[in-house]
């Protein structure tokens, strides 16, 4: 095994912030257009920032919430623009980006994160209301630059765990294009890349909505990182075949007793890893463990349109009036779990004391 000394590849960003605070854009690239077209938006309101979520161009928990913390600003910039104290309109703006999707509780850990920012600083709005809003800047610019830091530091974390020539399944698309940069379950396959421990990856279309086919399998190209497309269905064959060491996987909310939310098809991958005795880890920035949810069963999970599943593009695949069901995420339960991989440490079973201790840890 080597290591690299080089600092580790960012490039791939879906968000970033362009220009000054007081002028300044959110850029975000369009991924409905990815694989085949790189278009870039520039917002400058929060509910163009809502809507961009809502519609998928952005997506993936960290991501949603580095959007959503840039809304905020804007939402309050848009306020001062008009003469308006830029705290005047927070509940009703952190209202509107909230409604966007409801199973990443990164949305509202970072909403969360901007008002208790607001209320630190309240003291400047009325008299100094620059000073408020630089300050409220910088938060949101924290909230995404720590998101960058800790996927680095998970993905380093993660390798460890890694063997030689690894062969490495994946669902969803959980690299840069699903977090501020990098990734959580892709920066651990691209620390383990740079490591020269990779042997392959084996990326899941992850039907419906075909995250890892169109995304995952794009970002893999453009950092030379080896990559074969499989359908969801496949995954059990592989495994069956002794082609996969292990699988990791991101989450979108992992809560208290260490069940974990994340792309729909998860849960059964963690079903064939026991079946065929590979570890199943989960890659989980401490934004995404929601220790306010004691249990997966309470996890709200985004019902989309059937659309997403009776067409793909604009090719229908099903007849007219089909009863269809299209749950988006699914929960896999702890037991099912090897091992979640946080910034702070590689937490294990019994999970509702390993991970309450990396995210609040007695000083
Ligand atoms: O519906 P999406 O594309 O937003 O779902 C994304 C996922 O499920 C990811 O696996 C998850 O956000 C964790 S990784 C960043």
């Amino acid at each position: 095994m080597s290591s690299t000394t080089t600092p580790p590849k960012t490039d791939v960003r879906p968000i970033a912030w362009k220009g000054s605070w007081q002028e300044g854009h959110v850029e975000m690239l369009d991924q409905l257009q990815l694989p085949t077209e790189e278009v870039y938006h520039q917002w400058t309101t929060h509910k163009e920032v809502a809507e961009s979520i809502r519609a998928m161009i952005i997506r993936g928990a960290p991501a949603i919430g580095i959007a959503a913390a840039y809304g905020m600003f804007l939402g309050a910039r848009e306020c001062w623009k008009l003469g308006v104290a830029p705290n005047a309109a927070l509940d009703q703006i952190q209202d509107v980006l909230s409604r966007t999707r409801p199973t990443a509780v990164n949305l509202f850990w970072a909403l969360e994160r901007m008002m208790t920012a607001s209320n630190k600083h309240q003291h400047l709005a009325e008299d100094q209301p620059e000073a408020f809003l630089e300050a409220f800047f910088t938060e949101a610019q924290n909230i995404h630059q720590e998101d960058i830091d800790n996927n680095i530091a998970m993905g380093a974390l993660g390798a460890s765990l890694m063997p030689e020539n690894a062969r490495i399944l994946t669902h969803c698309n959980t690299g840069g294009l699903a977090t501020g940069a990098y990734g959580t379950a892709l920066g651990v396959i691209r620390a383990t890349h740079a490591q020269n421990k990779l042997s392959m990856v084996f990326a899941d279309e992850t039907r419906p909505y075909l995250q890892g086919a169109r995304l995952t399998t794009w970002e893999c190209h453009k950092d030379n990182i080896p990559v074969t497309l499989i359908t969801d269905s496949m995954a059990g064959y592989f495994m069956q075949q002794g082609m996969i060491d292990a699988v990791i996987v991101g989450t979108d909310r992992t809560v208290a007793n260490g069940d974990v939310a994340n792309k729909i098809g998860t849960y059964s991958l963690a079903v064939l890893c026991k079946h065929h005795n590979i570890p199943f880890y989960v890659a989980a920035p401490l934004s995404t463990v929601d220790l306010n949810t004691p249990h997966g069963d309470q996890i709200t999970i985004e019902e989309r349109s059937a659309a997403e599943v009776t067409h793909v593009g604009t090719k229908q695949l099903a007849p007219d009036g089909i009863e269809v069901r299209h749950p988006a995420f699914d929960v896999t339960p702890a037991e099912l779990v090897t091992a979640i991989i946080t910034e702070k440490g590689i937490a294990t079973a019994p999970y509702d004391q390993s991970l309450a201790a990396l995210k609040n840890p007695v000083q």
